[in-house]
């Protein structure tokens, strides 16, 4: 049942109103952490998932050539507008393809493949697996592949949180609340998502308000390493957070190196 493509559609999409938002928030503490994975394994990169282009953008900049994937026609369209803000020599390193991670084929092999914050998107395991074998054909025989996982039975049970504002270069303001609710039955942690854009110098106040449902997959240790296992994908090191320390049981996170088993 858990194996059906359109199970937990509500909780599929939903990036679309707020794409150009979404990256304003996001904490930027992994890439370093792919920045030194891109030093070691050289291009080309594949980031799938790739959003408005956050990590892609960052690489390239960095003088590493990207192939970035991505299904939202709204995280494609703030992303080609960002590439266009680019310079020449930067924007070439970097090429956009609309796909879906779970089952794509690209003419390529790359050195390196990075799925950031996205993998859980992948709802059930059969979309597991097939983005698995998807990744293993596309990895080089020497390629790594960096899976970021959120672990099951580590996540509090339900968390609300309200980020700092951010101003936007045209003045307005825009608020980010969000609310967190683990699914154990459905091995599903839903997120809500609430953008609200002010305009201080519009009277009277008026706000514009966008939810953003999605929902990522719990994944439990045993369980991703029979994913992996059953991928043929060798776990090569492991991590609890973008800064490197253990993964244990107060990790929210699980990062995981990973490459094709010999
Ligand atoms: C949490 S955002 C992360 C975006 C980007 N990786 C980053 O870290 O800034 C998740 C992204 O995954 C995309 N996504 C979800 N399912 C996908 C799929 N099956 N194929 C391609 N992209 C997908 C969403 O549209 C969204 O842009």
């Amino acid at each position: 049942m858990n194996d059906r493509r359109d199970a937990h559609s509500e909780l599929r999409g939903g990036y679309e109103a707020a794409a150009e938002f979404y990256d304003l928030f996001a904490k930027n503490d992994d890439i370093p952490f792919y920045l030194d994975y891109a030093r070691r394994q050289g291009s080309p990169i594949l980031d799938l998932a790739a959003g408005a282009g956050r990590v892609s953008f960052a690489l390239a900049r960095e003088g590493f050539e990207v192939v970035a994937l991505e299904r939202s026609e709204d995280m494609l369209r703030v992303a080609r507008q960002r590439h266009n803000d680019l310079t020449e020599v930067i924007a070439k390193q970097v090429t956009i393809i609309e796909g879906d991670f779970t089952d794509f084929t690209l003419n390529q092999q790359f050195s390196l493949i990075i799925i950031p914050a996205s993998f859980g998107h992948a709802l059930t395991r059969d979309e597991q697996l097939s983005t698995l074998s998807c990744v293993r054909c596309h990895l080089r025989d020497n390629g790594l592949f960096i899976l970021d996982l959120f672990p099951g039975g580590v996540q509090p049970e339900r968390a609300f949180f309200e980020d700092v504002p951010v101003e936007l270069p045209d003045g307005r303001i825009v608020r980010r609340v969000g609310e967190m609710r683990v699914d154990p039955a459905r091995q599903i942690l839903e997120l809500k998502l609430h953008f609200i854009i002010s305009d201080p110098q519009i009277e009277p106040k008026k706000e514009e308000c966008f939810e953003l449902l999605s929902g990522a997959a719990l994944i439990h240790n045993r369980e991703a390493n029979m994913l992996m296992r059953m991928s043929d994908l060798e776990i090569v090191e492991e991590f609890g957070d973008f800064d490197r320390r253990p993964f244990s049981s107060d990790c929210g996170r699980r990062i995981l190196v990973l490459r094709k088993s010999s």
